[in-house]
């Protein structure tokens, strides 16, 4: 197995994210950093699934709960986001939770060393002192990547998780997209050759960018991004699509894409990363939200999406509908979180197994 060890940062850097992969895994396969969607196959996805649908079983009763309290009472985690998260942090932080890892987090860069102009470099080896794990949530572009390098370099390795970087991924939230997908359809006929329609900030939301490779990994499944001309899915990501031969199609027009979807991934627009203040104010989103109109034409078997937070991209009369899945899609969170902190901790196969 590959070693992060073993290779130089320039070298590293260079690499394709799909040859990153080795570098970045446990023996068992299972991811130790977990830092882009590139990392996840088919069969982890399936793995990572299977074990969030055992743990959510086992926390039912009382004595399964306690024992998954047990599995990892003796690791801590620090929760390190210095930018705005709600659903993210908290539903890590219920997942070390229901694991029993103690956790210590720092919300706001100005209230660490960094502040006093301490480099994030020092901040992660710092972290890495305290704790087991660091889940990270960063503004900045690779920067996960850059602190998974250096820690697995560094006397004391820990771990990292991204959970948030920058405009470019967001991989933990793709796992409970495609948990939500897999559990949505899993009694009829499961995410192969469905059609899964995106909407919104495609340019700037990094929710996009790992769901969509995500989604190459079933077979047959068609992409439809839907956007105003300004804010079209990047190249990047269609470069991915292309060369995994998935059928896409690019569009102005949700109503149509809705008929035909299986699934509605609506995004908000990313106007914090908006280059002149107000910039995004001035295209013309009226015809990019999810409505009572759009609600009538979705299948009866349709679901409708969404990352969060939301503003005003789903209308709230869509929220008491069947279909409007973005609620569990949020809980769903903290299981398959659940699943992927107990792999990285080599506690797969144990809970698997477990007797509750
Ligand atoms: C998303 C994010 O932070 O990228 N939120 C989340 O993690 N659930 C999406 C967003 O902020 O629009």
């Amino acid at each position: 197995m590959a070693k992060l060890t073993e290779i130089g940062w320039n070298e590293f850097t260079s690499l394709s994210l799909e040859a990153k992969r080795p570098y970045l895994a446990r023996q068992d396969g299972m991811p130790y950093h977990t830092l882009f969607a590139q990392q996840f196959d088919r069969s982890l996805l399936e793995r990572l699934c299977a074990l969030a649908n055992r743990i959510r079983f086992i926390n039912k009763s009382k004595e399964g709960a306690l024992y998954l309290k047990s599995v990892l009472a003796h690791k801590r985690a620090m929760l390190y986001f210095s930018q705005p998260s709600s659903r993210t942090f908290l539903s890590h932080l219920a997942a070390c939770q229901l694991l029993g890892i103690t956790t210590g987090s720092v919300r706001d860069a100005a209230t660490s060393s960094e502040f006093k102009g301490e480099s994030k470099e020092d901040s992660i080896r710092t972290f890495s002192s305290y704790f087991d794990m660091i889940i990270m949530r960063s503004p900045e572009q690779g920067l996960a990547e850059k602190m998974a390098w250096e820690l697995s370099n560094s006397s004391r390795p820990v771990p990292i998780l991204n959970a948030g970087s920058g405009k470019d991924q967001h991989p933990t939230q793709a796992l409970l997209d495609v948990y939500t997908l897999m559990r949505s359809f899993e009694n009829n006929g499961g995410v192969d050759g469905r059609t899964v329609v995106f909407c919104g900030d495609l340019l700037r939301g990094r929710t996009v960018r790992s769901l969509s490779y995500l989604l190459t990994e079933f077979s047959g499944v068609r992409q439809l991004f839907v956007a105003p001309d300004e804010l079209q899915v990047p190249p990047d990501v269609t470069a991915i699509l292309d060369r995994k031969g998935v059928a896409y199609e690019i569009s102005g027009d949700l109503r149509a894409c809705v008929a035909r979807a299986d699934a509605v991934y609506m995004t908000r627009i990313q106007d914090e990363w908006d280059s002149s203040k107000g910039a995004s104010a001035k295209i013309d989103t009226h015809r990019f939200k999810f409505g009572a109109e759009e609600l009538a034409i979705l299948k009866p078997e349709g679901v409708i999406m969404h990352p969060l937070p939301r503003r005003d991209e789903i209308a709230t009369c869509c929220d008491r509908d069947p279909r409007a899945m973005y609620w569990r899609q949020m809980r769903n969170g903290m299981w398959i979180r659940a699943a992927l902190i107990a792999s990285t901790f080599g506690f797969e196969e144990s809970i698997m197994n477990c007797g509750y």
